[in-house]
């Protein structure tokens, strides 16, 4: 077993994809190592390649605006990507970039051993949950596999371009949250 601070180191200097050449700084995850649950987004956005912090931009404010709905803070949960490294302009990451990551994610959930894991958005939960996961169907749904509850939500993004999401959204983490006591 590695440490979680050996881990960080290998994703800091990863070179497993051509995002590495692209990228200014990995995304490790952050938070909570004891949170009882764990969220996993799409990849690196800009604002987080240039300080090497998940969700630092703007989707961040929407995701602890979230937290605080349900009376938590970053400080008591861990956050991630399925995709370490910012995919240039934004586009969805490639298979084949989520391929070559995914060994770090599920190094972390090892480390972690989460209750459950939140997908955020569709990408995240179609390489979690289900290929053909439809998000806007199947958001706030629970599932139970191998003893860890899963489900996913709106992408805070997506919220940011259509707030009538957000509602929805505060319905589905107050479910989480039920769910984690
Ligand atoms: N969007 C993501 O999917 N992940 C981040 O870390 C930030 C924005």
């Amino acid at each position: 077993m590695y440490t979680y601070d050996e881990l960080k180191n290998f994703v800091d200097h990863c070179g497993r994809c051509p995002l590495a050449r692209t990228r200014n700084r990995a995304v490790m995850g952050r938070g909570n190592l004891r949170s009882p649950v764990l969220f996993i987004a799409e990849g690196a956005g800009r604002n987080e390649d240039r300080d090497g912090i998940p969700f630092t931009g703007q989707s961040g404010q929407v995701f602890d605006r979230l937290l605080r709905e349900i009376g938590m803070t970053r400080e008591d949960v861990y956050i991630t990507n399925i995709v370490k490294c910012h995919p240039p302009g934004n586009r969805d990451p490639k298979p084949e970039e989520q391929e070559a990551c995914i060994p770090y994610l599920k190094y972390e959930t090892l480390l972690l051993r989460p209750k459950m894991i939140v997908c955020l958005g569709r990408v995240a939960a179609q390489r979690i949950i289900r290929p053909d996961f439809r998000i806007t169907r199947e958001h706030g749904s629970f599932l139970l596999r191998k003893g860890v509850w899963l489900t996913a939500v709106y992408h805070p993004s997506a919220i940011l371009r259509d707030d009538t999401k957000y509602p929805e959204t505060v319905v589905d983490f107050r479910a989480i949250k039920k769910r984690l006591m």
